[in-house]
């Protein structure tokens, strides 16, 4: 496995590797990898022919310098994963050779970006799309891997390509979770033991409301209400997002009348966590 830190280096190897009329995969992440990142690596292994990891903590996604202070990290731990995951690459860049001086460049999404993660992590999502577009014209992939355990990333993600005519395949990968139904994370890390058992009320919540909407229940309204009281009962949550939203577009919904997802972050012991699950839908 080879691993390359320079971005024109990596830039040349790809081209290199398209001229020789092979296929490229890509798996960005942002390192201290888990089940999750590696079920994403064997999603795709056997549809490229040179399988490349990103590993990159990109600082313009976070929008608290103490949250990137914080992210953690395990460069010779990431690497020996890539490695028994089939990876024949891994890209790991320092921050100025991404972001020389007089960077000042954007790419940003619009509707899909706003609203949920967009809203209270300001510049967030602008971070995500604009570090990927740079992954993807660094790393040149013919099909790349994304988790829907960052719902929202995904379908932005899907719609940059779509709308910017990137020649890729994305392809979304089901959320891996901890045996109790915590869905992984690299910030679990960060969670004390009260607050890591605590933490798995997340999804047990989704799943309730997906029962009652198995059992007919349509008012996104009463669902989520519903769904805030048991979270906030529970104590030391603290709620950002909980909303039912349509799965494509993410546009707000008041009755499940259409496909649906409901999503989630919620703050607890300090860190910030994500879940979401696509609801049951049934056409009547
Ligand atoms: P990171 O949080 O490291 O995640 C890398 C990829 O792994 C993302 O596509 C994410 O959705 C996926 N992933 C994380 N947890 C998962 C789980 N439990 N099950 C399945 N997939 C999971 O997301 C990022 O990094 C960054 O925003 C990035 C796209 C790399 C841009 O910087």
């Amino acid at each position: 496995m080879e691993i390359i830190r320079d971005p024109k280096e990596m830039q040349r190897f790809a081209l290199q590797v398209k001229r020789e009329g092979r296929s490229i995969g890509v798996v960005p992440t942002m390192g201290f990898l888990h089940e999750g990142h590696l079920s994403l690596m064997r999603l795709i292994r056997s549809r490229c022919d040179v399988l490349v990891v990103t590993i990159f903590v990109n600082p313009t996604q976070f929008n608290q310098a103490a949250d990137l202070d914080s992210y953690p990290r395990d460069e010779e731990g990431d690497l020996r994963k890539c490695r028994e995951n089939g990876a024949d690459l891994v890209f790991s860049p320092e921050v100025p050779q991404m972001y020389p001086e007089g960077f000042q460049s954007e790419v940003r999404v619009e509707e899909i970006s706003q609203g949920l993660c967009g809203a209270t992590r300001p510049g967030h999502m602008q971070g995500v799309s604009t570090v990927v577009t740079k992954l993807f014209n660094l790393t040149q992939p013919d099909i790349a891997a994304f988790g829907k355990k960052d719902y929202q990333q995904w379908r932005m993600i899907r719609r940059m390509v779509q709308d910017l005519d990137f020649p890729i395949e994305i392809v979304g990968g089901d959320t891996y979770r901890e045996a109790d139904g915590l869905a992984m994370s690299s910030r679990n890390a960060n969670l004390d033991a009260k607050s890591r058992k605590k933490a798995v009320l997340l999804s047990q919540t989704l799943q309730s409301i997906d029962e009652e909407v198995k059992h007919g229940e349509t008012d996104c309204g009463r669902l989520t209400e519903k769904a805030r009281k048991t979270i906030e009962n529970a104590g030391d949550f603290s709620i950002d997002y909980l909303e039912i939203r349509s799965r494509e577009q993410l546009t707000p919904l008041e009755t499940i009348s259409e496909p649906a997802v409901v999503l989630v972050a919620a703050f607890i012991g300090g860190v910030r966590l994500i879940d979401n699950l696509e609801l049951t839908w049934k056409v009547n």
